[in-house]
């Protein structure tokens, strides 16, 4: 594995991305451009930030418990979950939504966009250990664009000889100014497996608010989201493609108090997850030989 400093020689590019050693062992790319910050740990090409220069508040949230630690996925930001999403269907024993999250991956391409804004490309790193859990032969990379607009790419590549099925999600944690005066629109009227008290099929009766846990797998939707923060008088914008699902979560105080890590007490009602996803119903079959693209795009609006 590259040293920060080889990464640096390598793929840094002066002024704007750099790359630092983390008292944990793990790198962190850091980028700094004309249009945004932002930060990512090259285990699981965790995007941990991203605030663009326009707004005061970043638009990704990252628990204040947050940890780095090899092996651990990061409590916030962007977790890479694939090849499956959730509990694995056979495998009790395999990590919740998959291992591309706790897993190193290598820089293979840095660059700088004629508008300013900063490229990075990353590669899952196979071993043993992930081969033992998915023996198809692929290749897994991220390729994050950091501006105003955060575009990330994640492309799955059969090289093998016989189809494969992945679940996967940009698992994303959004910052919020208040979990009660915000909303998520874009939903309306689709399907969705109600995970709260167990898998129900419901229809989705305009916009989405929160009061309780919510836990929602929207199935047979490309539509793009918005997110409504009426305490920080914002949107965000995501839209995305090669996504059929979309996952929304707020795990609410019981659940935030059982898992710990979210910024007790009250640091889970700065965020939500909206997930861009192929999960349940819209899992993707990878023909051999050929590959499938799910891409995001992320926009903040002042209001
Ligand atoms: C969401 C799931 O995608 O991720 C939730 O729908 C889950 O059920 C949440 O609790 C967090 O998962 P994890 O594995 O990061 O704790």
């Amino acid at each position: 594995m590259s040293t920060a400093q080889q990464l640096n020689t390598q793929f840094g590019i002066t002024g704007q991305l750099g790359f630092r050693e983390d008292t944990s062992g793990l790198i962190v790319a850091e980028i700094n451009n004309t249009q945004a910050t932002a930060s990512l740990c090259l285990q699981g090409a965790h995007l941990m930030s991203w605030q663009p220069k326009s707004q005061a508040t970043p638009a990704i949230w990252l628990s204040r418990d947050a940890k780095l630690a090899v092996g651990k996925s990061i409590r916030g930001g962007v977790p890479v979950c694939w090849p499956w999403f959730g509990a694995h269907a056979t495998e009790p024993g395999f990590p919740a939504h998959g291992y591309a999250r706790t897993t190193p991956w290598q820089v293979i391409e840095s660059g700088s966009e004629p508008d300013g804004e900063t490229r990075l490309t990353l590669r899952l790193l196979a071993n043993e250990k992930t081969r033992a859990q998915w023996p198809h032969p692929c290749t897994l990379e991220l390729i994050v664009s950091i501006g105003e607009t955060l575009r990330m790419e994640l492309i799955t590549e059969n090289t093998g000889s016989s189809d494969f099925v992945i679940g996967e999600a940009l698992h994303t944690y959004f910052r919020i100014g208040d979990i009660g005066a915000a909303r998520v629109s874009g939903l309306q009227d689709c399907e969705y497996w109600d995970k709260v008290g167990g898998s129900e099929l419901k229809k989705q009766q305009g916009a989405i608010n929160f009061s309780s846990e919510t836990d929602r797998v929207y199935i047979n939707t490309a539509a793009e989201c918005v997110i409504e923060d009426d305490q920080l008088k914002r949107r965000i914008r995501i839209a995305k493609s090669g996504s059929l699902s979309t996952v929304v979560w707020t795990p609410w105080t019981a659940k935030a108090d059982k898992m710990g890590d979210l910024g007790q007490p009250d640091g889970w009602r700065e965020m939500v997850c909206v997930e861009s996803a192929n999960a349940f119903d819209n899992t993707v079959r990878v023909a051999a030989g050929t590959s499938h693209t799910l891409i995001v795009e992320y926009r903040t609006e002042s209001v």
